[in-house]
């Protein structure tokens, strides 16, 4: 009797012709959003150690990093704000003259159509304290005050041109009181991006260190445990209730089964966020040569659009869009 398989799945895997031609999952640019940290009273780009290759961006140099993402064909830039001062409810985050909303004006002059303006909605860049929203007399985060707070944001925010609002405190109610808000004020046409999943991470580290922010305690009380499957799930159906227009999931490695399970049933575009401890791992290992730093960028990007992200926010937009251009990035 013959052993030979008469079922041979390693037909389609012959040359790099077939393998194109069979899979499953391509790489777009206009699928990548590009985080950019714009940080006050700085000339020139500040390098942020644990995140090598980024940097916060001046107001000047910030206009550069925007035009070689549309050259690459980026599907947007996401906006984060470094303010040269901080208190207890974050006043520079609602401040019009406020780094962000500064930042967002200048971008938006840059980028012209070429690419969506997007910004982060939340305080824990402006407050003293570090966390996401403002805190009552006890010291826990206030949710409905905090919501309050959003509701200014988001009014900035849209009036300085941002055409999607990243909400991502996770308070209760966020979606449905910014939209409220914002449609009451004219802005119907402003987007909303909830970050629906966004889990407790230590993978947030370097993060803290390109918005020079220091918290105190953790956020376990308004973001998502890391063993909660379910309720990642929850949080994205109760977003879409309240009017997001695009869901997210974040961190995105580790989260995939998240991300799966709410790309299965959203009826809005889903995404999912590739975070600075994602970034920093791959680099750092690539630094010391332990991986190949193109291969491991491209499949970590791959995957989670395998997984069911319709895009990916990943601080490689640029450099990943490029190569797919060049046909790089097999
Ligand atoms: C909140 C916010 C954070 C990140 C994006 N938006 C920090 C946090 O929730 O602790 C993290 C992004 C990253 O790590 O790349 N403004």
């Amino acid at each position: 009797m013959s052993s030979a398989p008469a079922i041979r799945p390693r037909r389609l895997r012959q040359s790099p012709a077939l393998r194109r031609l069979v899979s499953e999952t391509r790489l777009h640019p206009a699928d990548l959003v590009l985080p950019i940290f714009v940080r006050e009273g700085v000339s020139e780009a500040v390098p942020i150690a644990s995140m090598p290759g980024v940097v916060q961006h001046s107001l000047e140099s910030v206009k550069g990093a925007v035009a070689e993402a549309a050259a690459a064909g980026v599907g947007g830039v996401m906006l984060f704000g470094v303010p040269e001062t901080r208190d207890a409810i974050g006043s520079g985050a609602t401040d019009a003259d406020g780094i962000l909303n500064v930042a967002t004006r200048i971008v938006r002059e840059e980028a012209g159509d070429a690419l969506v303006v997007q910004t982060d909605l939340c305080l824990d860049e402006f407050t003293d304290h570090g966390h996401c929203g403002v805190l009552d007399p006890s010291g826990a985060v206030d949710n409905d005050a905090t919501l309050d707070r959003y509701r200014e944001m988001a009014l900035v925010q849209a009036a300085s041109g941002s055409q999607l609002l990243g909400l991502s405190g996770m308070m209760d109610g966020q979606v449905a009181a910014v939209r409220h808000t914002l449609d009451a004020a004219g802005f119907a046409d402003t987007a909303i991006l909830a970050y629906s999943a966004k889990y407790a991470s230590a993978f947030y580290g370097p993060f803290r260190d390109a918005v020079e922010s220091t918290l105190e305690g953790d956020r376990r009380s308004y973001q998502l445990d890391p063993g909660n499957r379910r309720e990642g799930l929850r949080e994205a159906t109760i977003d879409i209730q309240e009017g997001a227009d695009v869901v997210m999931v974040k961190p995105a490695g580790g989260y995939l089964d998240v991300l799966a399970d709410v790309a299965a049933v959203s009826e809005v575009p889903v995404w999912a966020y590739q975070v600075s401890g994602e970034y920093a791992m791959i680099e750092a290992a690539a630094m010391h040569g332990w991986i190949d730093r193109r291969r491991a960028i491209v499949e970590s990007v791959r995957s989670i659009r395998r997984a069911g992200a319709d895009a990916v926010l990943t601080y490689w937009a640029s450099e990943l869009a490029t190569w797919i251009r060049n046909g790089d990035e097999a």
